[in-house]
């Protein structure tokens, strides 16, 4: 089928319109980003994601996909117009709709015979029906047919091009059966559930999901904290949990906090509009301020360490919100260098793909080459983000390196028992300084069995 992506060079977008079209479709990705546009069509990536270099080559190579910056070309040409605009937060915690209607718009006024629109930015439920008015408002000719789509994305960045070509599920909202059937064809060949459902619906599943996830987030922090200060061991009680089905594995690790371009900002959205339909929401509230309260636990534990913070030099190891992406966005990283930077102390970072990050902050740490570098004369490593090859440091040339011993793991990557054996001073999420426990490299109970 012919696709037309509008917001075709973002994470979502070009992610989509490769991921179609490698499952044979003939893909336009246009974006008003001209920068962007010239990089792809030069094959650079804008962007990091793993595996999406692979992706474009095979992409490009099939001539399966055309990017460009005429939105007259991509309407033009194809069958289903795909919407995966930007949809920030505005300053008040709504979504900031204005890239979505202004794309809106200008579709509407291009179109001369019958499309598909397909929202697929995270929007608040109800969207559906405000693009369905909008197209309506700005049709040349307004005998023009039309439908509005909602098809969520639920791809993780990191994971982000595994995840759109083993989908758990595609959701379709449709109000209107035979867009159904034109939306089936397009997925026909992903061998997963599809589940069909209404507009408002499918718009409410991308949020149920989120908060469901970003909740896990907040609870494992809890539960850290609690575990931290009862001297209970954080990786059995893990380990043990994992193993439950009803609970199952995946996000379900303590760390810094939930960051990236989505979860906060989609929570915040789900209450906003939640609280217009006269729902107060406590639960979504409370997990974005214990959110809020992991970053400042880490930066309250780092001053207190160092004491007289004058001329110490501190080391941040990741930028990213995780590994396998170099998405800045809402990064707790970014959060913590917010917090932590001072005229008195000298931080250096490393982060193996982001290799600049937003003013002021940029001028203010100084980016180091190697992680060598970085850890040199350190008074204090943190690290933020769980990329591979932090992972497989070795610990004892870190110790000779750093110029004071202190490790605050954020990840819990490290073998603790290891690094407390070398003489650091260790601190986990959910592990006590200088507490001895079990070895997140082996398995607490798998060893008592
Ligand atoms: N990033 C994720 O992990 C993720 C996952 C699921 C859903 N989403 C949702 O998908 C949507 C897109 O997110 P993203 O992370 O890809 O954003 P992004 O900022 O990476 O990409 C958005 C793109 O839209 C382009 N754009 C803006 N206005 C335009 C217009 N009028 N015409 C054409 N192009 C235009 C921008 O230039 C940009 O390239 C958001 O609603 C987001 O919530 C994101």
């Amino acid at each position: 089928m012919k696709v037309a992506i509008i917001g075709g060079t973002g994470y979502v977008g070009l992610i989509t319109g490769l991921g179609l079209a490698l499952h044979g479709h003939d893909i336009i990705c246009m974006d008003t980003d001209t920068r962007k546009i010239a990089a792809l069509n030069n094959r650079e990536l804008p962007i990091y994601e793993d595996g999406l270099a692979e992706l474009l080559k095979e992409a490009t190579d099939r001539n399966k996909v055309f990017f460009t910056n005429c939105l007259q070309t991509a309407v033009n040409k194809s069958e289903i117009i795909m919407i995966a605009v930007g949809t920030p937060e505005s300053t008040n915690g709504e979504t900031d709709l204005s890239h979505l209607i202004q794309a809106l718009k200008l579709v509407a006024n291009l179109m001369d015979s019958y499309r598909t629109i397909v929202i697929k930015s995270t929007v608040p439920v109800g969207t559906c029906d405000l693009a369905r008015t909008i197209i309506k408002d700005n049709l040349k000719n307004r005998f023009i047919p039309f439908d509005i789509v909602s098809n969520p994305e639920f791809l993780r960045e990191g994971n982000a091009v595994r995840d759109f070509l083993n989908p758990d599920r595609i959701v379709i909202g449709v109000d209107n059966p035979e867009s159904a059937v034109i939306m089936k064809e397009l997925y026909q060949t992903f061998k997963v559930p599809i589940v069909l459902t209404d507009t408002r619906s499918a718009e409410m599943v991308k949020y149920a999901c989120n908060a469901y996830l970003a909740t896990r987030i907040s609870f494992i922090n809890e539960i850290a904290e609690i575990s931290e200060k009862v001297n209970a061991d954080i990786h059995a009680i893990l380990e043990s949990m994992k193993l439950d089905k009803r609970i199952g594995g995946l996000y379900l690790n303590p760390g810094p906090g939930f960051g990236g371009p989505c979860l906060t900002k989609d929570l915040k959205s789900l209450i906003s509009f939640a609280s217009k339909a006269k729902a107060e929401l406590p639960l979504f509230k409370a997990v974005l301020e214990r959110n809020e309260v992991q970053i400042n636990n880490i930066i309250k534990f780092v001053i207190s360490e160092l004491k007289d913070i004058r001329g110490q030099k501190i080391t941040v190891l990741g930028l990213s919100f995780k590994a396998g992406t170099n998405d800045t966005r809402n990064s707790p990283a970014l959060h913590l260098l917010e917090k932590l930077i001072d005229p008195k102390i000298r931080i250096h970072v490393y982060d193996p793909v982001v290799k600049s990050i937003e003013e002021p902050l940029n001028s203010r740490v100084s980016f180091s080459k190697s992680i060598e570098e970085a850890v040199r004369n350190t008074d204090c490593l943190i690290v933020m983000t769980e990329w591979p090859e932090f992972k497989e440091l070795d610990l004892e040339t870190v110790y000779h390196l750093m110029r004071n011993p202190l490790i605050v793991d954020t990840r819990n990557i490290f073998p603790y028992n290891k690094a407390l054996s070398l003489g650091f001073r260790y601190k986990g999420i959910g592990i006590g300084i200088g507490i001895a426990c079990a070895d997140n490299s082996n398995g607490t109970l798998k060893n008592i069995i």
